[in-house]
């Protein structure tokens, strides 16, 4: 979840005989490093064209690999010879591209953080046949809010598969392809009732989580229900700037999540807030219905519980949460790693409401993003 706004590339420079240099827009020169060039190779010997996949395990490189030669070919290409007699011919724009992508999903739109005075949903009609580029619209608006809100999705049956399966593959489940949001007598967890669902990510107790949830509405005769949705990336960003310390108590404590049920019984361990190798905050895991923390010092545990009860209010506070009422035919599709989501309770006597829900993996929406971008001009 790294804020990637388009940044001016490097430049590749040749400085001797056997050095290329990255200069970077700040004027640095980063050194090329041989077995990060050599691995790099695309000459025919070194990579499957077809695949893009390397011949060769770069483990079995000589470590101390060293540039021999260095041609300029003109066009921005060079030809590098290697201390183990490899030569191959690179690009210079495209390894500066490389270079130039920061850590993390570096090639998706950039993020927009949101809170609870957010008022132009990312809301569009849903069409089965839309074009590629009313799709990458689409998907943009999704990698950008978290979610994407559809109208006029048939309430028919099984639509949220179509849909879901319009934007990844459909994750199966203990729950099955598909869930039924209603509430039920005896029901094996609490969505199936009708009582209030404070913010929350779902199935915090999977391997992995599931990425993408989309819940789509057949018929709602209530006047409660309503939906509510946090950027978990916002709230916790804003965490980490008032109260440090809390944040860091959240992203170091591994909190067991348990789901069990006559058949099944799921079991995973997440912080709260967890980083990527960068520090950023890579996602949420929050259901505060679920969460264990283990035994620790009561001191850590002390912290940890301080930090729970900032972060978790700051979650159900009006200043960062969004409302709305999911009617007849909407369809809500959200990252459930970086956004919380919940509803208010309902009186099941005014009617029914039943919503339908799926789950896809994030990894779908993100490469339909990169196949469209492809194909259509922003
Ligand atoms: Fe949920």
């Amino acid at each position: 979840m790294t804020d990637n706004a388009t940044r001016e590339p490097p430049r590749l420079m040749r400085v001797s005989d056997t050095e290329l240099v990255a200069r970077m827009p700040d004027g640095a020169a980063v050194p090329i490093h041989p077995i990060w060039l050599r691995e790099r190779s695309e000459a025919p010997e070194a990579m499957d064209r077809t695949t893009g996949q390397r011949l060769h395990d770069p483990s079995d490189l000589p470590l101390d690999l060293s540039i021999t030669d260095i041609l300029d070919l003109g066009a921005d290409r060079f030809e590098v010879r290697f201390s183990d007699h490899h030569a191959a011919v690179y690009d210079a724009a495209r390894l500066a591209r490389e270079i130039a992508l920061p850590a993390g999903d570096h090639d998706l739109p950039p993020v927009r953080l949101w809170t609870g005075d957010l008022t132009d949903l990312p809301r569009f009609a849903w069409d089965a046949a839309a074009d590629a580029a009313t799709r990458r619209t689409w998907v943009e608006a999704f990698l950008e809010y978290g979610f994407v809100i559809f109208s006029g999705v048939p309430t028919t049956d099984r639509s949220v598969i179509r849909v879901g399966e319009t934007f990844g593959h459909v994750r199966h489940t203990n729950f099955g392809d598909l869930f039924d949001v209603r509430s039920v007598p005896n029901a094996n967890d609490l969505a199936y009732t009708a009582i209030e669902l404070g913010a929350h990510t779902d199935n915090p107790y999977r391997t992995p989580v599931p990425g993408v949830q989309l819940l789509h509405c057949l018929i709602n005769e209530t006047t409660g229900g309503l939906s509510t949705l946090v950027d978990g990336l916002a709230v916790a960003t804003a965490l980490r700037e008032r109260d440090p310390e809390a944040f860091a108590a959240l992203t170091e404590t591994p909190v067991r999540f348990r789901f069990q049920d006559p058949v099944t019984e799921l079991v995973a361990s997440a912080p709260p807030i967890e980083l990527d190798v960068t520090g950023a905050i890579r996602g949420i895991h929050m259901s505060p219905r679920l969460d264990y923390v283990p035994l620790m010092a009561p001191d850590r545990l002390d912290a940890y519980y301080r930090a729970r009860k900032v972060f978790d209010h700051m979650l159900r506070d009006p200043a960062f949460e969004i409302r709305f009422l999911l009617e007849d035919g909407d369809l809500v599709m959200f990252d459930n790693v970086r956004l919380l989501h919940g509803r208010t309770s309902f009186d099941p006597s005014e009617g029914l409401r039943h919503l339908q829900g799926c789950y896809i993996d994030i990894d779908g929406p993100r490469s339909l993003y990169r196949v469209l971008r492809r194909d259509t001009v922003a």
